[in-house]
């Protein structure tokens, strides 16, 4: 049984992640969607339990997903896991070189961890998470960006 995982802060899930999340489910066996949960990195906008609810939430019909969250190293959360396989997306030339260099590092540290990448459905392009909270924080629009849920969730925690 093959069990990748895709790891990521997911503050919150939009669109494009759950476009990479359905499309690498079908590739294997078993995708564990793993939430960081960092206290060092900026505080995010939602705590890692909120965002492992609403990711939860928004894959409870998909049978072959798990939501997990974790700290510290992915190499060593992926072989507590048994996987070897991490799936990232990419949007555009401008995350590749983050995103080689976060590859090439968990190949140094992680003996036989193996990253692919989906490319984006060309209609998510522009889209991340920091863009979404923006366009939140101004009351904008987000049809299409985010799950309905996440949008209750983003116009909630700005008006507060
Ligand atoms: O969605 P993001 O914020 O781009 O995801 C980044 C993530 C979570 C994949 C990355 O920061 C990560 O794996 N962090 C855990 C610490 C780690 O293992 N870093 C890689 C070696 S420096």
């Amino acid at each position: 049984m093959t069990t990748a995982v895709y790891p990521g802060s997911f503050d919150p899930c939009t669109n494009g992640h759950l476009d990479i999340i359905k499309r690498a489910s079908k590739m294997f066996d078993k995708l564990i969607v793993a939430v960081l949960d960092n206290p060092e990195k900026k505080t995010p906008l939602f705590s890692v339990e909120e965002r492992v609810e609403i990711l939860k939430n928004i894959t409870k019909d998909m049978d072959n997903i798990e939501i997990m969250s974790f700290s510290g190293l992915l190499v060593d959360f992926m072989k507590k896991q048994n996987s070897k396989v991490i799936v990232r997306g990419l949007r555009a030339v401008t995350d590749f070189e983050y995103e080689f260099q976060l590859a090439l590092t968990n190949q140094k540290i992680g003996a036989g961890i193996e990253t692919i990448f989906l490319s984006t459905t060309a209609e998510f392009m522009f889209l991340s998470s920091s863009t979404v909270k923006e366009v939140a924080k101004y009351g904008g629009d987000l049809s299409g960006m985010v799950t309905e849920e996440v949008a209750e969730k983003l116009k909630n925690r700005f008006s507060k």
